[in-house]
């Protein structure tokens, strides 16, 4: 090969490798959206417009549970899946010893959806018996719906924040399986705390903050205990916990 060709040679396998990979990225960003249905653009843009009502304080937060509880229960797995590229988000994952991954997947951009979102979200990834450690939070709404595995749930109402406990009362204590989905918010099953049962499980999370009328208060978690002091009216006395505790007891 002369000196020239070998340099035009160059240049063009260069330049095919580079549309190559062009290609393939087109290609995976068009066949991705091309997978979604109308039914889950639809569905994922009711999500938003109902998160927009308990954001904007349109509706109540309990009836934002009722009614995202309903639009959870309402769409197929395999649809969530797709929204948010579950196969890519997972790909080489390594699942944590202790607590749960949080992923933070994209949705689409397709016709239909919108390009901002009210709510924020993420999907759990645990081994078995680790948990989504106990937790409440303040001025946040959020939807949990189980992608895959069982897992058992326990939420609890959080009834009265003393200095260094928290009273709460056991709401729910159930397993949850692959489409099943639950709640909290300020107003109703405050705490919750799920745990996987199966090799590994998945969750679907989606949280809207700033949710109380004169908000501002911080939306992060609240740790605690719910192995606590049994008290009158079937209460309990949760002592409240560092992050770094609670994943040392239920992580
Ligand atoms: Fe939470």
């Amino acid at each position: 090969m002369s000196e020239l060709n070998r340099r035009e040679f160059a240049r063009n396998t260069l330049g095919s490798l580079l549309s190559y990979s062009l290609l393939e990225t087109m290609f995976r960003k068009d066949a991705f959206a091309d997978e979604i249905k109308p039914v889950a653009i639809k569905w994922l843009a009711d999500v938003n417009s109902l998160a927009a009502d308990v954001r904007g304080q349109k509706i109540p937060q309990i009836e934002w549970q009722k009614q995202v509880e309903a639009l959870f229960k309402k769409i197929e797995i395999a649809d969530v899946l797709k929204l948010i590229d579950f196969e890519a988000i997972t790909k080489d994952l390594k699942i944590v010893d202790n607590g749960a991954n949080s992923l933070r997947p994209k949705f689409p951009k397709v016709e239909g959806l919108p390009t901002e979102y009210v709510f924020g979200r993420q999907v759990f990834a645990l081994k078995k018996d680790r948990s989504v450690v106990p937790h409440g939070h303040n001025n946040m709404a959020t939807a949990f719906l189980i992608l895959k595995g069982d897992m058992r749930g326990r939420l609890y109402d959080r009834l009265k924040d003393e200095k260094e406990h928290i009273l709460i009362k056991p709401t729910v204590d159930r397993t949850f399986k692959a489409g099943e989905t639950s709640s909290i918010s300020d107003d109703k099953d405050n705490v919750h705390w799920f745990q996987a049962m199966s090799e590994t499980a998945f969750i679907f999370n989606i949280h809207v903050l700033e949710v109380r009328p004169g908000g501002g208060e911080s939306t992060g978690r609240v740790y605690l205990d719910p192995n606590g002091e049994k008290i009158a009216g079937g209460l309990i006395r949760a002592k409240r916990l560092e992050h770094k505790q609670a994943h040392e007891i239920y992580g």
